[in-house]
């Protein structure tokens, strides 16, 4: 019988890898993930400020005693809007010394798995390195359970039906935007809650959908909470929360 060790493959030195470590529990890493971040000669992971890193902290339990790291903090995430000066010369300036510190451990040989929460290609940090490393270098991307995907089977919601249509909307966006897009659709992910809670709720009541929506914090981790948008009160979600609003096409 094949091991799993041969089924996942190994990392060939000078190359970049894109782990995507799925929603939050490690069992949801896809083989070719879980035997990369214990093949690679250097982890690197993105963390916000004075937190361990949510990726880092998905694959814990894979990590071998005194296997070399690199942490990359943020110096800004959702304290500043993303369309501010500020915090597109901050993360634009810190993006590049990022690229520059994995590059210089490409060009020494080193093979590097850089973790992304959920899937590389979706919303991910990720994607701010591969776009400026992969013209020089070679980069696998290993794909990932989406945080969507986690959270829409622990809140035991399936979400789209024959013809329904299905969009994914962060929370960023205007109030009369949202109410557009959600107005426009089937069923709908809304991601980057956090901050814009309040604006999502009265957003979502706005397009009617409000007794369909399901809150999501934090799926598939420890501290998971799943209610119904209805009864978020807070002003406030955590940063990993997202609403899910259910198609209700045909059920034969
Ligand atoms: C920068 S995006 C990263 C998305 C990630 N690459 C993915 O594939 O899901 C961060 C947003 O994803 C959503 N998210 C990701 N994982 C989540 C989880 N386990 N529970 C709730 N929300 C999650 C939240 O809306 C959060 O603000």
């Amino acid at each position: 019988m094949t091991s799993l060790d041969a089924l996942a493959g190994t990392a060939r030195g000078g190359t970049l890898y894109g782990i995507g470590v799925g929603p939050g529990d490690v069992r949801y890493l896809t083989l070719r993930a879980a035997g990369l971040v214990r093949a690679v000669d250097v982890v690197a992971f993105f963390a916000k400020r004075g937190l361990p890193g949510n990726a880092r902290r998905i694959v814990a339990p894979l990590m071998a005693e005194g296997q070399a790291e690199e942490r990359f903090e943020y110096p800004v995430t959702d304290e500043i809007p993303a369309e501010h000066p500020d915090y597109q010369q901050k993360i634009g300036a810190f993006y590049r010394e990022t690229a520059a510190t994995l590059a210089g451990l490409l060009r020494a040989g080193k093979s590097v798995g850089l973790l992304a929460e959920g899937d590389p290609f979706f919303y991910g940090s990720f994607m701010h390195m591969w776009r400026r490393l992969s013209p020089d270098f070679p980069v696998e991307v290993v794909p990932g359970v989406t945080g969507m995907s986690g959270c829409w089977t622990r809140a035991n919601v399936p979400m789209t039906w024959g013809n329904d249509t299905l969009a994914v909307l962060p929370g960023t966006l205007g109030e009369e935007q949202l109410v557009d897009r959600l107005r426009r659709t089937d069923a709908a992910v809304i991601m980057k809650v956090g901050r814009n809670l309040a604006k999502v709720r009265r957003a979502v009541e706005t397009a009617g959908l409000l007794s369909r929506a399901v809150y999501v914090e934090r799926g598939t981790m420890q501290d998971e909470r799943i209610l119904p948008l209805s009864e978020c009160a807070a002003p406030q979600g955590a940063y990993f929360a997202m609403v899910l609003i259910p198609g209700e096409g045909r059920q034969l």
